[in-house]
């Protein structure tokens, strides 16, 4: 389904296409291969793991918001253990590459489920820095030095490439991309979901039994495009995921206008698993209609 001129690249990594399924929208990524066509996909992210199962917030945990959604699942996952022994048969034979993606407390837990992963045969690590559904506080991408750290434990024993997925809620996402990608970050995920809230007007309830949750879809679209702006701006020729709020193929070249070389989707596989198949043929089509190769399309924004 992608064709060649689909074909991206992202720092070292040559994909097929430039979309890539968002972690934790596509399960351990066989359940999702079983209703969608994987092919107008480059990859797909596989939830996040913790070194230990963690059985994730109660519910209420997903709730419409807006244009876009409230997520408080909490990283349910059942431990890099159990993942390593259920999906390293499977890898082989799914027909997409998954990469794996790693959660922890401490740069020394991130490192081992690394390990883990990496052991099950993951061509790519993604370091999750970035949940907003911990209750240990704050997100290791809030801080650059803090995400440095954990990036440089997992960039210390991954011999295949290392994504940092930083947080639209730093301060200085600038700041924390270039501590990343010092501390051996291969690429960056711009971004995670945005901190959000919401109430049950007929309960007064919030809408999330843990209150605040993580705000992804359209609405969080300008804010993941802000952050890719600034930081290809800041470091050019930095590889970068864009991530956030995409649902059509104009989406895709918006992104890749900013500066991504390559372009998530998340909500959108929730309501619509076969969304990739009707983008990649919008992609084509923006293509054709601006005469351009995805590549001429890579930060091909024009300054006042
Ligand atoms: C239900 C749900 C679960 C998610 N779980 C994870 C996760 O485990 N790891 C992660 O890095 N991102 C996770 N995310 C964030 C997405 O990968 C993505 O970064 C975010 O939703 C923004 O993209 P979107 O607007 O296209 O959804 C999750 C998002 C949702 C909606």
């Amino acid at each position: 389904m992608a064709s060649d001129r689909l074909s991206a690249r992202l720092g070292p990594i040559e994909l097929r296409s430039p979309l890539i399924a968002a972690s934790g929208t596509v399960g351990s990524v066989w359940e999702w291969t079983e209703v969608a066509d994987v092919s107008p996909f480059g990859a797909a992210v596989a939830k996040s793991v913790a070194p230990v199962e963690w059985p994730g917030r109660p519910a209420p945990r997903l709730a419409p918001a807006g244009p876009g959604m409230l997520n408080g699942i909490g990283i349910q996952n059942p431990g890099i253990e159990v993942w390593v022994e259920k999906m390293t048969p499977v890898l082989p034979t799914l027909k997409i590459p998954v990469w794996g993606s790693v959660v922890g407390e401490t740069p020394d837990e991130f490192a081992m489920v690394a390990k883990g992963l990496l052991s099950a045969g993951v061509p790519v690590v993604e370091v999750n820095l970035s949940c907003p559904n911990l209750d240990d506080g704050r997100m290791f991408s809030l801080d650059a030095a803090r995400a440095a750290e954990v990036v440089a434990a997992v960039a210390a024993t991954a011999d295949v490439p290392v994504g940092a997925k930083l947080s639209p809620n730093a301060d200085d996402v600038v700041g924390v991309a270039a501590a990343c990608l010092a501390a051996g970050a291969t690429f960056l995920t711009l971004t995670n979901t945005l901190l959000g809230f919401g109430v049950d007007l007929e309960t007064a309830r919030p809408l999330l039994n843990g209150g605040v949750g993580g705000y992804s879809g359209p609405g969080l679209k300008p804010v993941s495009l802000r952050c890719v702006y600034e930081v290809a701006s800041a470091l050019p020729g930095t590889p970068i995921v864009g991530c956030g709020g995409v649902t059509t193929g104009a989406d895709v070249v918006e992104y890749l206008l900013a500066g991504a070389s390559a372009v998530a989707l998340g909500t959108v596989l929730l309501a619509e698993p076969r969304a990739g198949t009707r983008i990649v043929r919008e992609l084509g089509r923006e293509l054709d209609r601006r005469g351009v190769t995805l590549d001429a399309l890579v930060g091909g924004v024009i300054p006042w």
